[in-house]
């Protein structure tokens, strides 16, 4: 298939061509000017318009961008939490969410007793409407098993959605997420390095998480997933400084983590060895906000040249958000970003998280033609909070999602 995307009035393009990231004090330097891109297969052709191509895109008035990379979710799941967001509005504590049957454990009760059938389907419907908000990649984390047998089940879940949707997926098995009933912390680390194999060969994993919290492991267990992680050639990454700051960073840090997640509460004195460090700083401002956590010290971050990167943490619990425009809206707000720094976060700096910006996360001659044509400038994105701007989305060259109202920029 090939595609002309013809006469935009932004797109987005990063400074130079075979970028793995690009730093966040360098974010600037992205450029939105007018133009036109094409397609052919797989890829992206050139940015000019081709008359031959099979498909006709008007795109006046329109941003082009990359797809965006969701690097951060907790699919698949089974079923939603929403009596738990209605307690934690009203000032209820984790503990005694916890204690009423909520969090992590109920999330797994209900995986246990969901058939795949049933968790694919719930999974798949929540990827295509990832797909209509522009996402393009996405991962997903195993970690509501809580049992070798689930957590081995939820990367088998994980490589049979890939075969059902349109995004390429990254398999993360967070095989630390929280305490099963009858371990302590090391007795179930003891069991993640027993369960580690048969986890590996059910599915194509290619990282390792674990949530630090005073609630749930302790960062000797963090370097320990390190050693497991690197002695399987696998990259580690780890759920820190959520809800509170156990000084996670510089032990991620030591045993080379390809990203830290959250870091609402991350210490000022472990934020510049962070942002000189190549290891991403992954912020998920939909679950700061949903869960009126701290704000991460993004502006911080981003000022002082980190690989920042966002989010949407779509999980049943802190986060039911699937929507990057979103994410983006609320990291422009919250975190005092421009809207080119939003959107590096969510696109090629997305990607190399997951090992991937050689072929997604910006525009390129070369690049998969994973790609956005929306239905306003990019400012939009974040100033229309809550409106999907997204028009039409390209997945590796094919024309996947046609927002109906765009309808008619498409000729074939
Ligand atoms: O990324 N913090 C730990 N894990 C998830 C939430 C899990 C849940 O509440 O179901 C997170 O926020
Ligand atoms: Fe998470």
């Amino acid at each position: 298939m090939s595609a002309s995307i013809n006469g935009a009035a932004q797109i987005l393009r990063p400074p130079a061509d075979g970028m793995p990231y690009l730093r966040h004090d360098r974010a600037a330097e992205l450029s939105a000017e007018p133009g036109s891109v094409s397609t052919a297969g797989d890829d992206i052709a050139a940015f000019e318009a081709a008359a031959d191509a099979e498909i006709q895109i008007d795109a006046r008035g329109c941003a082009v961008i990359p797809g965006f990379v969701d690097c951060h979710t907790h699919l698949p799941f089974a079923g939603w939490r929403e009596r738990e967001y209605e307690l934690k509005i009203a000032g209820a504590s984790y503990e005694r969410i916890a204690r009423e049957g909520g969090g992590i454990r109920a999330s797994a009760r209900s995986l246990a007793a969901t058939g795949d059938e049933q968790v694919l389907s719930q999974a798949r419907a929540l990827a295509l409407e990832m797909l209509a908000h522009g996402t393009t990649t996405v991962e997903a984390k195993s970690g509501y098993g809580l049992s070798a047998e689930q957590e081995i089940r939820s990367v088998r879940l994980a490589a049979e959605l890939s075969a059902r949707i349109a995004q390429p997926l990254s398999s993360t098995a967070l095989l630390a997420h929280a305490v099963p009933d009858g371990y302590d912390t090391d007795g179930w680390m003891g069991a993640v390095e027993s369960m580690l194999p048969a986890v590996l060969a059910a599915g194509r994993v290619t990282a390792l998480d674990i949530y630090v919290e005073s609630v749930a492991f302790a960062n000797r267990h963090l370097e320990r997933m390190g050693e497991l992680a690197a002695g399987h050639g696998l990259d580690l990454r780890a759920h820190v400084e959520q809800f509170s700051c156990q000084h996670s960073v510089p032990v991620a840090l030591a045993a080379g983590a390809r990203s830290v997640d959250h870091l609402a509460c991350l210490a000022e004195s472990d934020l510049p060895a962070l942002a000189s460090a190549e290891t991403a700083a992954v912020l998920l401002p939909g679950a700061e906000f949903m869960g009126a956590e701290r704000v991460a010290p993004a502006r911080a971050l981003a000022d002082a040249g980190g690989i920042c990167v966002l989010g949407s943490d779509l999980n049943p619990g802190t986060s039911p958000v699937l929507s990057m425009p979103l994410v983006i809206g609320l990291a422009v707000r919250r975190y005092g970003w421009s809207v080119t720094e939003a959107l590096l976060a969510g696109t090629l700096n997305a990607a190399w998280v997951l090992r991937r910006s050689q072929r997604t996360g910006s525009l390129e001659v070369g690049k998969r033609a994973d790609v956005l044509v929306l239905d306003a400038p990019i400012g939009h994105i974040p100033y229309r909070l809550g409106h999907n701007p997204v028009g039409l989305v390209f997945v590796g060259g094919r024309l996947a999602h046609v927002r109906p109202d765009c309808a008619w920029r498409v000729a074939r």
